[in-house]
């Protein structure tokens, strides 16, 4: 594989994305050790962060790999440190591989330019989830049994908050370059504005043309105001229950889930829901994704 950085799905080329995803359906052997001195890696999660920093702090084990985790609590982010300064203090430590979660758009381009290091980007603002993205898609993989070809006119709708969604901006770039058809849906104000257009909108009543929808959550944190009444409508017309999946839709969600918001509480144990497979994709993509890296 030959990518350096990965802060958007575009710096992947095909065969890297396939070789991850393909790597993802066997579990990952530890390798050997060869000492101390290898090059460790920074995990720095400067918003909260359940998925995508267990996972790649377990890749991590898995692989026989030293990290350090900087979070925005006590550390000198607290004291107002900025990320390049914190991501020098690491490099001066031995970290030249930074796995950055922070809420800044531009920032990972920034420290792109500054060389500090490689840069795995964990989600930065609204901008990209490239991880999670690809985590998702090898959980589509594996649903078709490792062949590519049948990902091929795969109809995945995303329906959600989409303009604050760094996940549903990867799956808009990842999609078209595998076949996959996607079809968005959201009320108005949750419609995109800096990404999405030529893109295919749905409504409900396309639901049922639907090989699999993925639920995003409403970010309350990013609200700029009151939104109880934008919320409420969308609970509304756009809250996903069991009606919507039928017999052979799949439900997708990277999660967290605002439960009885996005989704309905009776899709807790759907036997359609791949939410469980896309976590345990995620570990596996990351766990790839460290291996070509480090
Ligand atoms: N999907 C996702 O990024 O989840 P976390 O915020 O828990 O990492």
């Amino acid at each position: 594989m030959k990518f350096q950085h990965l802060i958007s799905v575009s710096d992947l080329n095909d065969k890297d994305i396939v070789a991850l995803c393909e790597k993802a359906q066997k579990k990952t052997a530890p390798p050997k050790l060869t000492g101390p001195s290898r090059s460790a890696l920074g995990l720095v999660f400067l918003e909260p962060s359940t998925r995508t920093r267990v996972s790649f702090e377990r890749a991590a084990q898995i692989l026989n790999r030293r990290y350090v985790i900087l979070g925005a609590e006590g550390t000198s982010v607290e004291k107002g440190e900025s990320l390049f300064d914190s991501l020098q203090c690491l490099r001066s430590y031995g970290i030249e591989t930074f796995v950055v979660r922070t809420k800044e758009n531009g920032a990972l381009e920034k420290l792109r330019q500054a060389k500090l290091g490689t840069l795995i980007n964990a989600g930065t603002g609204t901008e990209e989830h490239p991880t999670q993205a690809l985590g998702d898609l090898a959980a589509l993989l594996e649903l078709v049994k490792g062949d590519w070809e049948k990902l091929q006119g795969f109809k995945l709708g995303i329906i959600g908050d989409l303009r604050r969604s760094r996940v549903a901006r990867s799956w808009s770039l990842l999609a078209p370059r595998f076949g996959i058809e996607l079809k968005l849906m959201s009320p108005k104000p949750f419609k995109p504005t800096a990404w999405g257009t030529g893109l295919p909108w749905a409504d409900q009543k396309d639901l049922h043309e639907l090989d699999a929808v993925m639920a995003l959550r409403v970010q309350k944190e990013r609200a700029e105001g009151d939104e109880e009444a934008l919320v409420a409508d969308f609970i509304r017309r756009f809250r996903l229950s069991g009606a919507d999946m039928g017999p052979k839709r799949f439900l997708m969600h990277p999660g967290p889930v605002n439960w009885g918001v996005e989704l309905s509480p009776e899709l807790l144990n759907s036997p359609r829901s791949l939410v469980v497979r896309q976590m345990e994709m995620g570990l596996r993509v990351r766990a790839a994704i460290l291996d070509a890296v480090l």
